[in-house]
């Protein structure tokens, strides 16, 4: 429509010194036309020139106005002519931003006398707001006075236009746009003859490159993965998302009543619901420790059941995965060492700003005879030292697979406070011991999430625009390595 006209019109005419008007006179759309000019510019049919120019266009009050009246009009029509109204009357009777614009404004043009009653000072009054904004919306010129006024009022606002004027033929003009073959297909191939190529543009810029990008979690967790391997850690198999309460909790001496194996906390699988094996000579004594004790413990006195035990569940934390790996360690000739591992977790939780049913733990432990909890600290100075968190603070804590239990706390130099980074501790003697690890083995141990550094190192506030199906894209994207630690 719009091409055929651009074209048909300049077949007998010199130019359309006007995009604007010659949309309007022919009622189409401006945006179209626009299109449509620069399109057939890029081909050489058509020339034009640029052209911009500020409009007025009124604002929803302004359309309200022009279409209803002016408040102040219909303030001034609800007094009466002979005598007068009292102003609470018409508070009550009137809209309430008709009363308060209405008011005012009609008291300023001095159409009413205003005090407890109200009445007219004059007889009649013309709605000039409504007029003019009439007139702006019909594209006619308006003096300054009023335009300042409207302006004022916040009725109208100036609004930039751009269009073509000066739009006359060019050197490849035809009345009808031919179709040029583009791609170089096989049927093209075959009718060249009859086909007329486009032809190479060198210029044109090619199409961004949609290359993968790496997300901001992945490139912290190869930073904390290469801190592990410059201490000599090695990484421990992560990849069973699904675990067994035996080795997320009762391995762990967590107690079968403890809150966390709770639905409300745990993700417990429907199918399949239960382990199929489990070593049952630990199994044994991982129930004697729970129920009586044994290793100098008393234990937690109630009877430990083993449905309790087989029933499969999303993994809460690595230190499943620890509890693992400790009890493989335990069966051969005792050697030390030092393993660490960065996965998912997942916890039955209501997901907020910094809260996700799922998130990432970073897991470290070292195992040896003689440790102490002096190890532990220093151990956690080396390795936050490196992380660019040199100030450590450690608050007692409980979890029941430690004691001691410390809080990390690192002070941050941009926050100038000090923040929670992560839990730590030795893990009980109840743990160790019915895995069959000698007396005097010792592990220390630390957790954090991944999540929690990346988003201060990215400065991302909302951990949903980092993970999950509402990520934001764009930003793992746009996003720079950032890199933790001192250089
Ligand atoms: N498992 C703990 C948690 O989920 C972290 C931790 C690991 C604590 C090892 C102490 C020792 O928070």
């Amino acid at each position: 429509m719009a091409e055929a006209a651009i074209l048909g019109f300049l077949q007998n005419n010199e130019s359309i010194p006007d995009s604007g008007k010659f949309a309007a006179e022919l009622n189409l759309d401006h945006e179209e036309i626009k299109n449509v000019i620069k399109s057939l510019q890029g081909f050489r049919y058509i020339e034009a020139k640029e052209l911009k120019r500020e409009t007025l266009v009124l604002t929803d009050e302004g359309k309200k106005y022009a279409a209803e009246g002016s408040p102040e009009f219909h303030f001034f029509s609800a007094v009466p002519e002979e005598g007068s109204v009292s102003k609470d009357d018409l508070e009550k009777k009137l809209d309430a931003s008709v009363f308060k614009i209405g008011s005012t404004q009609a008291a300023k043009k001095k159409w009413v006398a205003m005090g407890k009653q109200v009445s007219r000072k004059v007889q009649h009054v013309e709605d000039k707001v409504k007029e003019s904004l009439l007139q702006i919306q019909q594209g006619l010129e308006l003096d300054q006075e009023s335009l300042n006024s409207l302006k004022a009022r916040k009725l109208i606002v100036t609004q930039g236009w751009t269009g073509y004027s000066d739009v006359k033929k060019g050197p490849c003009y035809a009345p009808k746009r031919k179709i040029f073959a583009t791609d170089l297909t096989r049927e093209n191939l075959q009718n060249w003859k009859e086909l007329e190529f486009k032809e190479y543009n060198f210029n044109a810029k090619g199409q961004p490159l949609d290359a993968g990008h790496l997300h901001p979690l992945l490139k912290v967790r190869k930073q904390f993965k290469d801190i592990f391997c410059q201490m000599g850690f090695e990484e421990m198999p992560t990849n069973n998302f699904v675990e067994s309460s035996f080795w997320n909790f009762d391995a762990l001496f967590q107690p079968q009543q403890h809150p966390a194996r709770d639905s409300h906390d745990t993700f417990f699988l429907k199918a399949p619901s239960t382990t199929r094996e489990l070593p049952e000579d630990y199994v044994e004594r991982v129930k004697q420790v729970h129920e009586s004790g044994g290793y100098g413990s008393r234990g937690y006195n109630y009877d430990w059941k083993r449905e309790e035990a087989n029933k499969n569940l999303l993994r809460t934390h690595t230190t499943a995965v620890s509890s693992r790996m400790l009890y493989a360690l335990a069966k051969g000739p005792f050697t030390p060492k030092k393993y660490f591992s960065i996965d998912r977790v997942f916890r039955n939780e209501a997901v907020d700003r910094t809260h996700l049913a799922e998130f990432h733990q970073i897991e470290g432990l070292i195992c040896d005879r003689g440790l102490t909890l002096g190890d532990l600290i220093g151990v956690l100075q080396a390795f936050f030292s490196r992380l660019g968190m040199p100030k450590l603070r450690f608050k007692p804590a409980y979890n029941p697979y430690t004691e001691p239990s410390m809080e990390i706390f690192s002070y941050h130099e941009g926050l100038e406070k000090w923040v929670e980074i992560g839990n730590s501790g030795m893990f009980r003697p109840e743990m160790l011991q019915p895995m069959g690890l000698p007396e005097d083995v010792r592990v220390i141990a630390w957790g954090l999430s991944l999540e929690r550094p990346t988003m201060i190192l990215y400065g991302i506030d909302n951990i949903r625009d980092l993970f999950g199906h509402k990520v934001d894209l764009d930003l793992i994207k746009r996003n720079p390595i950032c890199r933790v630690g001192i250089e």
